[in-house]
């Protein structure tokens, strides 16, 4: 395992840290702008002494605020298989004028193995466009980094109905112009947004009804077998009393969850509410 010190990894160790083509089911906490440092600290210290085994397949992911992802990383990937840590964001240059950012290089520099792409605050209060996240999603395959990408409708249209196809939408414009080799290396979260934050979630027969849809998006595009390997989170309002069912849906392969990843005791039982 790479050590605290060693920030720079090698393709290899990556692969060796289980970025695997097999479907994963992921617990992901996304803290988004919330906790101290010294909060943060002290809610991973809960969540690690609780020792939740991952099996194979099973990754969990903390999505930390930029200056707390060393020390976050080196807490959780010591000892923990399948633990690992992400980047809420990332901008779509390269390098260069634009202070106050960090790039996909210098999450790469640092180790770091996921990173939530096109949340949809960032979308909304940072005017992301499709376009815009397909850089960056390009950005982070070419660092070894796998994409979160988010995708999800606001109340409007789930009230008009047309939520598949603005979904679709989501996924085309900023995901299809990849390779099978490559997109079959992601993780998709359908994060509906009148149920982010909100305390609504989407029932179970919504959520697969969802990702049964976007599977077959997917496959319509690249193929079943492909389609089939991509991990398909569901995010909105996921908290301990709810994770075990939606994730026993057959399409719904963990969550992203906000609020209830601040809680320790919240987030363990969504941890070993994975299939
Ligand atoms: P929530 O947030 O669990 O607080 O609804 C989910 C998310 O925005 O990722």
């Amino acid at each position: 395992m790479v050590s605290h010190e060693g920030i720079v990894t090698s393709k290899t160790n990556l692969i060796n840290k289980g970025i695997k083509t097999m479907r994963k089911q992921i617990a992901a906490a996304n803290w988004k702008m919330n906790l101290t440092y010294q909060e943060g600290e002290k809610l991973l210290d809960e969540i690690l002494s609780a020792a939740v085994h991952m099996a194979d397949h099973q990754h969990t992911v903390f999505a930390v605020p930029y200056p707390y992802l060393l020390m976050t990383r080196s807490e959780v990937e010591e000892d923990n298989t399948n633990y690992y840590v992400a980047a809420q964001n990332c901008h779509h240059k390269k390098s260069g004028a634009y202070t106050g950012e960090v790039s996909v290089g210098m999450l790469h520099s640092m180790n770091i193995k996921y990173c939530v792409i096109g949340h949809s605050e960032r979308r909304e209060y940072f005017a992301e466009t499709n376009a815009m996240l397909a850089e960056k999603v390009d950005l982070c395959l070419e660092s070894y980094i796998t994409p979160i990408f988010c995708c999800g409708e606001p109340l409007s249209v789930r009230e008009a109905g047309t939520q598949n196809e603005f979904v679709a939408a989501q996924l085309k414009e900023s995901l299809f112009h990849l390779p099978a080799e490559k997109i079959e290396t992601l993780v998709i979260a359908y994060e509906p947004i009148w149920a982010i934050g909100t305390g609504k979630t989407a029932s179970t027969e919504q959520a697969q009804e969802m990702h049964q849809y976007l599977r077959s998006v997917l496959a319509d595009q690249y193929g079943q077998e492909v389609a089939n390997k991509i991990p398909i989170l569901y995010g909105g309002s996921v908290k301990a009393a709810n994770a075990p069912e939606l994730f026993r849906s057959p399409d719904v392969d963990g969550g992203l969850v906000g609020g209830a990843s601040l809680v320790a005791s919240e987030f363990i039982a969504i941890m070993k509410a994975l299939k």
